[in-house]
């Protein structure tokens, strides 16, 4: 075990998942914070059901810290904000945007993911995938475009890349605890993709078009209807470009 930060870090050559490797060890660790990376992800897990394609050179990380439930909404705010910054750091003149909830896109395309999934005692599982080396092709089944910071010319490691993620989620936890969510919300939607215009959602069966409005202090996307303003909790977001 290294340390990074106050963060307890466990590198593996190959799982079948972080965010499973994570889960296991939440059972008998503190209660502090520890990250787990792979070189290797062989069953790596994306949202609502979806594979995650983990490609070598990539970034797959879990983050084991405890969040209190009610406030999970806004931990995913805090981490996808961390990953925009971290990648601005590296590349400051990139087109670097947030996409609701939780995507991070480089010139319009996916870079990376996060999802979130309970842990065991108070633990909270954050999975992050990054592609730093490479990006999934739009043949392998992906519903959205993706890219890679090589792909947009940033030359790093998943370790350097890593590094600097921790370094500034931990000033963003700061920030959190210290002046509360107000603030990076605010930061967060700065770089919202589509914020002010019209986009659908796709829910469990159907979809929704409507203005995106902001978000809520739950995180929930504030979607503005022809019935009026409507909380969406979970889905996918498309923009009017993408005409799907
Ligand atoms: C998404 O669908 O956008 C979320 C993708 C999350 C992928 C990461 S890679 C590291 C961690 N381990 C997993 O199995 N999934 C997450």
């Amino acid at each position: 075990m290294e340390r990074i930060g106050n963060w307890r870090w466990y590198e593996f050559a190959s799982l079948e998942s972080t965010n499973d490797k994570a889960k296991e060890m939440s059972e008998d660790a503190p209660a502090d914070e520890f990250v787990v990376t792979a070189v290797k992800q062989t069953k790596g897990r994306g949202r609502r059901g979806r594979e995650w394609l983990s490609l070598d050179g990539n970034l797959f990380m879990s983050l084991g810290l405890t969040c209190e439930l009610r406030y999970l909404g806004q931990l995913i705010f805090v981490v996808s904000l961390s990953l925009l910054e971290a990648i601005k750091k590296l590349g400051p003149d990139l087109d670097v945007k947030l996409k609701w909830p939780n995507d991070v896109l480089v010139n319009g395309k996916k870079i990376s993911g996060i999802l979130l999934e309970k842990g065991e005692k108070e633990y909270i599982i954050v999975g992050i995938g990054v592609n730093i080396k490479v990006a999934p092709s739009r043949d392998e089944g992906l519903i959205y475009p993706a890219t890679s910071l090589q792909d947009v010319g940033i030359s790093t490691d998943r370790l350097d890349f890593l590094k600097v993620f921790i370094q500034v989620f931990d000033s963003n936890l700061a920030i959190w605890q210290n002046e509360g969510f107000a603030k990076l919300r605010s930061t967060w939607l700065q770089y919202a993709k589509g914020l002010g215009e019209e986009i659908m959602v796709k829910l469990e069966n159907e979809p929704k078009n409507g203005i995106f409005n902001g978000v809520d202090d739950n995180g929930m996307l504030l979607l503005k209807t022809k019935t009026g303003i409507e909380k969406i909790y979970a889905g996918d977001v498309f923009y009017k470009e993408e005409n799907k």
